[in-house]
């Protein structure tokens, strides 16, 4: 049982496939982490995006056992990732590790903008997650706010607004729905509520 688990930032994707994950006793891997450390690594290195070669190396140097999880999570962490997710190179590097994860025995739940469309294009269950900007942005606002960064909502929503253009529109495994996804809006969800109906979906998909 492979499921994918795909949309833009703050959509509640990450949510919806950790608590599949336990619902069900699969291994979980939030994809976005390993291009939220390779963009810490390039921050460190202090090597501009533009350098290709040189983000794509540090991209195969990524030791995945030593991520800093708080240090991935800054709003400055996520811009990078989104820059450094775009250089095919940077992509290819980390397409095994996503992949051995994916198909180790039992199955996995993957979470990330390109589960459905290439890394696991066999997945057994896809759904892309979606909700409006404007929720997106005060969800992420919130979560950033209260970690101690201070940014405004409106810097925020043009954040998110890049991204999405961003994400979507790179020419490399751009983000978008697989055809065979099931579109999960959570705008007007609650997280019980978004978890209810992505469990829903999936029971429904094992019983076929
Ligand atoms: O948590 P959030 O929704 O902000 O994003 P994330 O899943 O942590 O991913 C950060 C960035 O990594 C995204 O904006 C994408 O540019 C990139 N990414 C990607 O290109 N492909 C993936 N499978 C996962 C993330």
């Amino acid at each position: 049982m492979i499921i994918a688990v795909d949309g833009p930032m703050a959509s509640g994707k990450g949510t919806i496939a950790k608590a599949l994950a336990a619902h069900l006793s699969l291994p979980h891997l939030d994809t976005g982490s390993l291009y939220r450390a390779t963009g810490v690594a390039v921050l460190d290195a202090g090597v501009s995006p533009e350098d290709h070669t040189a983000c794509a190396a540090l991209a195969r140097d990524l030791d995945v056992s030593a991520i800093d999880e708080a240090r991935i999570r800054t709003a400055q962490a996520g811009a990078m990732a989104s820059k450094i997710a775009a250089i095919p190179a940077v992509r290819d590097a980390l397409f095994e590790v996503q992949r051995a994860f994916a198909t180790q025995p039992g199955g996995a739940i993957l979470d990330g903008r390109d589960i459905g469309t290439v890394i696991c294009p066999d997945a057994d269950v896809k759904l892309f997650v979606t909700a409006d900007p404007e929720t997106r942005a005060r969800r992420r606002w919130a979560e950033l706010t209260a970690s101690g960064e201070t940014l405004s909502f409106d810097a925020m929503l043009e954040q998110t607004r890049e991204r999405d253009r961003r994400d979507a529109g790179r020419s490399d495994a751009p983000m978008r729905p697989a055809d065979d996804a099931i579109l999960l809006d959570t705008s007007s969800l609650s997280i019980d509520a978004a978890v209810a109906t992505a469990i829903r979906i999936v029971e429904k998909r094992q019983k076929a």
